[in-house]
């Protein structure tokens, strides 16, 4: 559910038409409704209704200050994996006692200024991450609440790029040392044994991986229990899909398979969604450059490119694709959609059915919110689009499109020696 929805034949955000804002602000651009965040927001609070529960919006999916600002007064938390994230979430006014800092390679510096920010937990993922936190903490003389985020084994059926929970992914502790860890870290200073966690993949669209996640996580705790360690949270990391083009279970059946296992279990759960609350709420608006004709097929070429989406080429993801201005009883035509650059992974479709497109045309690649702007790039020297987020019938940019001057940034001309044998 999302409100981007035509109006005449005419696409909208909202209540404002997105040619207008197009031609206002050029192509591509990402465009995000509020409302539609909003809802995402509502939809998953009210499937953990009852629970006591705290949503950690895992910031990567899509880390514009405005979106920030935007769930943390909706009493969000964060889930983060950098002292840059940590830094955004702070700039936009974020309660750091509901920040949760995860991933495999965190720096000293970057634990040292999570101790001191005073987040909620850091959750480990090695045994010299562990050692390492209790002796920045030591450091600094500060507790350190931790999680041990546990890889529970299992295959959530994702693409494997974005598939965690598996033994031979880098990510967690293994089920087979969890106890041997929370002893060990019980013997360490400055800690404070916080929690547990899990992250078993992204874009899972059945129940059956979450509630097996539950049940190995609901184990662990018994038996660290009767170890007679209590620990306060458990996270459940994020993870449920959306619908690009496969159909996802709901946020209440979600939590239902998730917390089914884990009724009883007596500790505050956190999740960590990302995408399920953002990837609806974007789009990418792009503009057709040309309609190209081979021998064999049809190129779409637009002005936004792999640069400003990279998720079909890199996971061979679909996103669906729909004109801004929508042509009664048009023709068909089925058509590569590729960008400017020199890659022939540049393409946000293949062998795409669409309606006839003419030079001029604006196009909207939906579901862009989550893992699009984020992992855009400056490749070929590409500005990164603007980005403007939609409330009714108001458009705040919320991001500038990048000048050179701001690709250009940090690079220096040195002058070299050169010569004959340089
Ligand atoms: N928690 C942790 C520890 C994670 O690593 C992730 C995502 C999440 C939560 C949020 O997962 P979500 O609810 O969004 O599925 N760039 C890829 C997705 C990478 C996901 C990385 N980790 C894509 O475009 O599909």
């Amino acid at each position: 559910m999302n409100y981007f929805t035509y109006q005449d034949n005419r696409l909208f955000a909202e209540d404002v038409a997105i040619g207008d804002l197009a031609a206002r602000l050029g192509t591509p651009l990402y465009i995000y409704s509020a409302r539609t965040l909003r809802r995402h927001y509502r939809v998953l609070s009210e499937a953990f209704k009852g629970t006591d529960s705290l949503i950690c919006f895992a910031m990567k999916a899509l880390s514009n200050l405005s979106i920030l600002k935007l769930f943390g007064d909706l009493g969000a938390g964060f889930d983060i994996v950098s002292v840059g994230e940590l830094m955004r979430c702070l700039r936009a006014g974020a309660d750091p006692g509901k920040i949760v800092f995860s991933g495999v390679g965190k720096t000293d510096e970057e634990i040292e200024a999570a101790l001191k920010a005073k987040i909620l937990m850091i959750n480990v993922e090695s045994r010299p991450e562990l050692h390492r936190v209790s002796a920045v903490a030591q450091r600094i003389n500060l507790q350190a609440p931790v999680s041990l985020r546990v890889n529970p084994d299992l295959d959530p059926g994702t693409h494997p790029h974005i598939s965690t929970g598996h033994r031979d992914s880098k990510f967690g502790i293994p089920l087979s040392q969890v106890d041997e860890y929370y002893a060990e870290a019980r013997g360490l200073k400055n800690l404070e044994l916080a929690g547990l966690s899990t992250h078993i993949g992204s874009q899972i669209t059945e129940t059956a991986p979450f509630a097996e996640a539950g049940e190995k996580v609901a184990k662990i705790i018994a038996g660290l229990r009767a170890q007679g360690i209590a620990l306060k949270y458990l996270d459940l990391g994020g993870g449920l899909g959306i619908p690009y083009q496969e159909e996802p279970p709901s946020p209440a059946q979600y939590s239902a398979a998730l917390l089914g296992p884990l009724r009883n279990i007596g500790l505050k759960i956190i999740i960590e969604p990302g995408r399920v609350l953002v990837g609806n709420a974007g789009i990418l608006v792009t503009k057709v450059l040309y309609v190209k004709e081979t021998d064999v097929k049809r190129f779409i070429v637009v002005d936004g490119a792999m640069n400003d989406l990279i998720r079909p080429v890199l996971y061979e993801a679909y996103h669906d694709i729909v004109p801004v201005v929508r042509r009664e009883g048009g023709d068909r035509q089925t058509a590569d959609v590729v960008g400017p650059v020199c890659e022939s992974g540049d393409f946000f479709a293949r062998e795409r059915d669409l309606p006839a497109v003419d030079s001029g045309d604006l196009i909207a690649v939906m579901s862009a919110g989550a893992y699009g702007f984020v992992m855009a790039s400056n490749y070929n020297s590409r500005p990164r689009a603007a980005e403007v987020l939609v409330e009714g019938t108001v458009a705040h940019v919320i991001r500038e499109r990048d000048t050179f001057e701001d690709i250009i940034r940090n690079e220096k001309i040195v002058t070299l020696k050169g010569g004959p044998d340089a």
